[in-house]
């Protein structure tokens, strides 16, 4: 293979064969390829698209370019491309584990305005979210549910691209995106993928089409897989329930887990991402997986799954409550004016809960694990004169919450009548 004859035939806009695409790749991982020509590639791919057939190329080699899991039994995962305020995975993984179908989810760290769920897991004292790959298996035959950080044996070949990819202006192209996702997705060998491919201003798909066409991207590309697949398409455009940060979100998904918060958009997008998952790893009618998923979070079991996988990975939840209980720097914002919340600008609030130290901007950088934003309001709530809007919260000095709580302000719209807000579910792909 010619690595040069491959970067022209993409450039001119030729699709790849399969041998090439799979020995390019093959070449990059072991370092035969540099990351110039890599580079070079990845830039030609966002210019000139890939068609499905080489889309699919490029996520199979991907995939093989690591270790390849498989499980004896029926399993699911559920891949969110990135919220603010986005813990569902806190409540559906398990939530889906009550209900008899095995979840082995690896997870990511966050970067920029992004959280990740494995930094949540992580501020329950002891919780362990760098198991090695014998451990997650074991967690996930004997608990039915593990959540844990990729390790670098899954698509090492997607871990050196993604950092290319990063700094030369190519993160945004659908098929890079797919191969990146679903190679990582299928290596860890989950029968069924449900994607919650989020749009709006706090994902990095700004539009509706957009996010349609990464969902019907997604989904085609798992099911040329061999693994059954369905994406909903989710509005980004106001934070997910009411905490954004990291411990203050593991303590929201607990109160969903334990039913203290049992109503709300984000509970009923957290019941149809588990009932999918269900209804596609056990051939049930959708219907019937809901109502499996309503009965679970209800009595306690998914709440159990939960604190079965906490245990299983070193992690103490009364530990947790007393972090809680501790005291930290908080600022609360109220309303100006009276009226209906109109808006809450996730962007807006992601910036914010970063600057605070709930995120990072550099790989490694370390995480205030008590930062954060919590809303005290949801889009289309009254609010009056001096009404509690939010409270900004640190664990490590008072400095920057003011100014913090000043850019807070710029998030929030109040007007004096706003319509009641819609499912956060945009649209349904199966
Ligand atoms: N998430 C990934 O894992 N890869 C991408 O390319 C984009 C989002």
């Amino acid at each position: 293979m010619i690595a040069k004859l491959i970067l022209d035939k993409k450039r001119e806009g030729h699709a790849l064969g399969s041998a090439e695409i799979r020995d390019f790749i093959a070449g990059f991982t072991c370092g035969e390829i540099p990351d110039y020509q890599m580079s070079a590639l990845a830039m030609a791919i966002c210019c000139r698209g890939m068609t499905e057939r080489e889309t699919a190329d490029l996520t199979d080699a991907m995939r093989r370019s690591g270790r390849c899991l498989d499980w004896p039994m029926a399993t699911a995962d559920k891949h969110s491309t990135g919220g603010v305020g986005d813990k569902l995975s806190l409540v559906v993984q398990p939530l889906a584990a009550a209900c008899g179908v095995a979840v082995p989810s690896l997870t990511g760290r966050g970067l920029g305005l992004t959280g990740g769920t494995a930094d949540k897991l992580e501020t329950i004292p002891g919780y362990n979210a760098s198991l090695a790959l014998d451990d997650f298996q074991k967690v996930v035959a004997d608990v039915g549910v593990s959540m844990t950080v990729q390790t670098d044996e899954i698509t090492p070949a997607d871990k050196k691209l993604y950092a290319l990819r990063d700094v030369t202006g190519t993160v945004a192209s659908i098929p890079l995106i797919v191969a990146s996702i679903l190679s990582k997705k299928l290596a860890e060998g989950a029968g069924t993928l449900v994607f919650d491919v989020k749009c709006g201003t706090g994902a990095f798909m700004k539009t509706r089409a957009d996010a349609a066409a990464l969902a019907h991207a997604l989904v085609n590309g798992a099911r040329a897989a061999g693994r059954k697949a369905a994406a909903l398409v989710t509005d980004m455009n106001a934070p997910l329930g009411f905490a954004v940060g990291n411990a203050n979100e593991v303590a929201e998904a607990l109160a969903i887990l334990r039913g203290a918060r049992d109503a709300g958009r984000d509970v009923e997008l957290c019941i149809e991402l588990a009932a999918l998952m269900v209804s596609l790893a056990q051939e049930l009618p959708l219907d019937a997986a809901r109502q499996k998923c309503r009965a679970a979070l209800a009595d306690g079991r998914a709440y159990e799954k939960f604190a079965a996988m906490v245990r299983a990975q070193g992690g103490d939840l009364e530990r947790f409550a007393a972090l809680m209980d501790r005291p930290t720097f908080k600022f609360r914002i109220q309303a100006m004016k009276s009226g209906r919340v109109a808006a809450i600008d996730a962007e807006k609030v992601a910036r914010v809960a970063l600057s605070l130290g709930a995120g990072r901007l550099r790989t490694g950088d370390a995480i205030d694990p008590r930062a954060g934003v919590t809303l005290a309001v949801q889009v289309g709530d009254r609010v009056g004169t001096g009404s509690p809007l939010a409270t900004l919260e640190k664990s490590t000095d008072p400095e920057g919450l003011e100014k913090a709580a000043a850019e807070l302000y710029k998030a929030f719209e109040i007007a004096t009548e706003a319509e009641a807000p819609a499912s956060l579910i945009l649209e349904r792909i199966d």
